[in-house]
């Protein structure tokens, strides 16, 4: 992010009536249109790269909301970023200084108002960097995020909770068999300890899910599949944390096509405040705040998954060039 980008967000919002983009310029995986996507931000960039990892369809500006008329004239108009076709959901980028937010959550207000069945989610830029951290990259990517916070979950609160999950799984398939699918690598300790809580014939597995890049673009793609046979079995799948939902979707998505009888979800965590995609949880053991989170199995660069405990870890953004 150089400081184009501030520059041009400035612009944007100047521009905002008679607005530039037009429907040509729209972009949809889905139809595997041939794109150019130099016209974007560099953050909006970002995120579109990321949809594509995770294959979760997006249109780029599809459609302009009216906010203001003088008579026939429309005088102030509102275009979300991107739009997200199968969650019914428009994201707002957002990396921009705290008066023009400002600007934008009067905007956001207004539309609500006057569309309140559009769904449309204004992500930070810090959401916008720490989700791209996550996966590796984005001006996060190499910082130094290093001191531990606070504890969430103790220990004994963790053991507690696992408890409760296996009791309300061995009551809900009370007379069946079934399979536990693990997704690595950070659900290696809660799939430990659930799976002993449960109280019933069970197998388990593993699935392992990571990017790949092709000429044809980045794609997400399974690394390591369940290899044993689902079909008409009851499945659960066992999750560390969902946060934006985009994994889960994937996963599902997948696991479909093998035939279950059923597939629940189960996750230690859920942080709820992120999520973009419409996925059912069924088993949740904690909720967290927006916070990145470590410890019994989770990580951050591989490390701290060996904590007994669940703590926040404190992020230390480097500085930016667009923040001088
Ligand atoms: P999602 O696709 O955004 O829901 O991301 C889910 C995956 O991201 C999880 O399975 C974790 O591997 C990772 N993740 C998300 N949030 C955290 C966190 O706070 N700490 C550690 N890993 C996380
Ligand atoms: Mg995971």
């Amino acid at each position: 992010m150089g400081q184009g980008f501030l520059a041009s967000e400035e612009e944007e919002d100047e521009q905002d009536v008679g607005k530039r983009r037009s429907g040509q310029r729209r972009r949809s995986r889905a139809t595997d249109e041939t794109t150019d996507v130099s016209f974007m931000h560099p953050s909006e960039r970002d995120v579109a790269k990321l949809l594509d990892f995770y294959g979760v369809k997006y249109l780029y500006e599809p459609r302009s909301f009216p906010l203001r008329w003088d008579g026939d004239r429309v005088t102030e108009m509102f275009t979300p970023d991107l739009y997200l076709p199968e969650q019914d959901q428009y994201l707002e980028l957002t990396t921009m200084k705290q008066s023009l937010v400002t600007q934008k959550n009067r905007k956001l207000r207004r539309l609500r108002q006057l569309y309140p069945d559009v769904n449309v989610l204004l992500l930070y830029r810090r959401d916008i960097m720490r989700l791209l951290a996550k996966h590796g990259y984005g001006p996060l990517a190499g910082a130094d995020v290093r001191s531990i916070d606070q504890v969430l979950f103790s220990a004994d609160q963790i053991r507690q909770r696992v408890r409760e999950l296996g009791s309300r799984i061995t009551r809900d398939y009370t007379g069946r068999e079934i399979i536990l699918i693990g997704v690595l690598r950070g659900v290696v300790t809660f799939m430990a300890d659930l799976m002993r809580e449960i109280d019933l014939p069970l197998t388990i597995d593993f699935m392992e899910v990571s990017q790949y890049a092709s000429s044809r673009g980045d794609g997400v793609t399974v690394t390591r599949d369940a290899p044993m046979a689902l079909e008409g079995k009851p499945v659960i799948l066992v999750e560390d944390i969902v946060d934006t939902g985009l994994t889960l979707q994937f996963l599902l998505q997948h696991l479909s096509t093998k035939g279950p009888a059923s597939v629940a979800v189960c996750t230690l965590l859920d942080k709820q405040a992120r999520r973009v995609t419409d996925v059912r949880l069924d088993y949740v053991g904690f909720e967290v705040p927006d916070e990145f989170v470590v410890g019994y199995g989770l990580d951050y660069e591989g490390m701290y998954r060996n904590r007994s405990d669940i703590a926040v870890l404190k992020p230390v953004e480097p500085k930016i060039e667009a923040q001088r």
